[in-house]
């Protein structure tokens, strides 16, 4: 797949922030986000105990390792960034440096996990069709992305001060687009100020 300027762009800034990626999670303003965030999105997961999960925009593991910590097998995390994908932990993971919107991961999986990347995407559907791709009969889907709101609109203030372009989603928006992909809502949360976490289940004859 052709490579958007906005998503070089994107690899650019997240590799710089690599390195204290996982750190910066535990400063405040963003601790209490990410405490928030991750209650909603672990809190709509499906069963993990034992279950190899496929996560997209795996960045430097910050869900990784609560999905390992919580009895998953194994996880493979898909990311653009390498400088990212330095950063995670190498017990039963198994980075691959691709894009979400195309990669191919050479497995099926029951349990899919992208939180943060669909703002960085010119294309959610084309992301979720790709984790349809990758999903067997009755797998789901947990996603986190961030919404317009007056907050929403400070997130993508901020990545504007560093050339990047985000994108927000209505519910209904990201709903439409995951229905078309061949996802079913199951259930959904707000968290932080501005993010959704919802889950979705593989529609029969997806
Ligand atoms: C905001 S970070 C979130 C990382 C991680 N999920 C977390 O919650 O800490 C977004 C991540 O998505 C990755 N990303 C953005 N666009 C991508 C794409 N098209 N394909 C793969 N990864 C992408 C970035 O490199 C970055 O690591």
């Amino acid at each position: 797949m052709e490579a958007l300027p906005s998503l070089d762009r994107a690899t650019e800034y997240f590799d710089r922030q690599a390195s204290g990626y996982l750190a910066a999670s535990d400063r405040l303003p963003w601790r209490w986000l990410r405490n928030s965030e991750s209650a909603a999105v672990l809190g709509v997961t499906g069963p993990l105990a034992g279950v190899e999960v496929l996560e997209f925009g795996a960045g430097a593991g910050y869900y990784t390792r609560a999905l390992l910590a919580r009895g998953a097998a194994h996880v493979w995390a898909v990311d653009r960034s390498p400088e990212m994908l330095q950063q995670l932990g190498a017990a039963r993971v198994t980075p691959v440096l691709g894009d979400v919107t195309g990669v191919r991961v050479p497995h099926t999986f029951d349990a899919i996990v992208a939180a943060g990347v669909f703002e960085f995407v010119s294309s959610a559907y084309e992301v979720l069709l790709n984790a349809a791709r990758h999903a067997r009969a009755g797998a789901w889907l947990v996603v986190c992305y961030a919404r317009p709101s007056v907050w929403g609109a400070g997130y993508r203030t901020f990545h504007r001060r560093h050339g990047l372009d985000i994108h927000l989603y209505r519910r209904e928006q990201f709903d439409a687009a995951a229905e078309s992909a061949g996802w079913r809502a199951e259930s959904w949360r707000r968290c932080g100020l501005f993010c959704i976490a919802a889950r979705y289940r593989l529609t029969a004859g997806a």
